[in-house]
């Protein structure tokens, strides 16, 4: 019905690849196994994380893959995508205390295995700049993961970013605040309106961008970011620029696209070896 395989997996990979996984626990450890195989054939690795509720799975996974000793990444590196200006960094929402929490320790690694933007410098745009800086001397990211927001975001870059942003500072939408409302005890006058983000050509720097996207609320976002036009509007929409994206969704989180049959049959008709 679509056609030969090979006619799909022209080029080697679809330009982004749409993988619809049954649940968020499934999305986690596949993206997680995409993790451990760099790792395996790049122990420092660097690995771009991302914050909020969805790669909570990922993060997971790939932490009982250490604790099994299915991988080591004692040698892994992390970068910060994006951060909140104005929260001192030991608060416990500050991105950095949620990363120390979320991903280093879990996976055992010490702050030396860290990079991020300073969310407290007096000087934004030269802490902006230096990230920048920071990371391409680190070599470049070599899988980013990515969550998206309702209004399409990726990072904190909201809509009508540049498409080809740097790392900077940004003023956040009323609704992602809306929506970060839940980690400050609901209280959204706590949510900073400002923050650091990599840019969406920082971002597209990475050699592998891997966005989770679980749950109903995300499917309006996800069915504009792959199958709507390239748009600022959608900043997540950039995906469709980069040779290698990867985009995981749940039922849910898919049940706005209309090409889901085509993407199911694309996956599962993939040879096991490309991975994602
Ligand atoms: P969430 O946030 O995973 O908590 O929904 C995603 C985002 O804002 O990028």
């Amino acid at each position: 019905m679509f056609g030969c395989v090979p006619f799909i997996f022209q080029n080697g990979r679809p330009s982004v690849e749409v993988v619809i996984v049954s649940d968020a626990k499934a999305g986690g450890e596949l993206i997680a196994e995409a993790m451990a195989e760099l790792l395996r054939h790049k122990p420092d690795a660097l690995l771009g994380v991302a914050t909020g509720s969805t790669p909570l799975p990922i993060y997971q996974a790939l932490a009982a893959k250490v604790d099994s000793g299915a991988v080591d990444a004692s040698r892994a590196r992390v970068a910060q995508l994006d951060e909140y200006v104005g929260l001192p960094a030991e608060h416990p929402e500050s991105y950095r205390s949620v990363l120390r929490r979320e991903v280093l320790e879990p996976l055992g690694l010490d702050v030396d295995a860290f990079i991020g933007p300073d969310g407290t410098a007096e000087d934004v745009r030269a802490a902006c700049e230096a990230y920048d800086k920071a990371l391409a001397e680190a070599g470049g990211v070599d899988l980013q993961l990515l969550g998206i927001g309702t209004d399409g975001h990726i990072g904190f870059n909201e809509p009508c970013s540049s498409l080809a942003s740097r790392t900077r500072i940004k003023t956040l939408t009323e609704q992602t605040r809306v929506d970060n409302a839940r980690f400050f005890e609901g209280d959204i006058e706590q949510v900073p309106h400002h923050v650091i983000t990599q840019g969406i050509g920082t971002i597209l720097e990475a050699r592998h961008l891997v966005l989770l996207a679980t749950g109903e609320g995300k499917a309006d976002a996800v069915a504009a970011t792959v199958e709507g036009p390239i748009a600022a509007v959608c900043p997540a929409s950039a995906l469709q620029l980069h040779p290698h994206a990867t985009v995981v969704v749940d039922e849910a989180a898919a049940s706005k696209l209309k090409l889901a049959d085509y993407f199911r049959h694309t996956y599962a008709n993939k040879p096991d070896w490309q991975g994602i």
